[in-house]
């Protein structure tokens, strides 16, 4: 990836989903275990997505990632309207936030395939 300022987005992107997944982990509560399962497994995947980006290119390693990203949406949103079912409501605005976050990451990477040429 030769572009400096997307090498940084993609960077600080990774930064905040070892926050998000820290978040995830820090909320020790029952109901949350299966967000901190699918928090390690996100994490694990981002690593393949990564390492992918030398072998299928750059056009699907961004829309890879941006289909991650998407669900990485509705996982947050799961868990907010869970923790709202709970009345977990400082818990249900953190993953409100997250969903957020989330949210821009997927916009990165859309913008991101649709400035890329196909063929490479
Ligand atoms: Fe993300």
């Amino acid at each position: 990836m030769r572009d400096p300022a997307e090498r940084a987005a993609i960077a600080r992107i990774e930064r905040e989903e070892w926050e998000h997944r820290a978040i995830v982990l820090s909320c020790s509560s029952v109901w949350m275990l299966s967000r901190s399962a699918y928090a390690t497994l996100d994490a694990h995947r981002r690593v393949a997505v990564a390492g992918a980006c030398f072998v299928i290119g750059r056009f699907l390693a961004m829309y890879f990632a941006g289909r991650l990203e998407s669900s990485n949406i509705g996982e947050y949103v799961d868990g907010a309207m869970s923790a709202q079912r709970l009345e977990r409501f400082a818990d249900e605005r953190t993953f409100e936030r997250l969903a957020r976050v989330e949210a821009e990451h997927e916009r990165f990477f859309r913008n991101a395939v649709r400035g890329t040429r196909r063929c490479r």
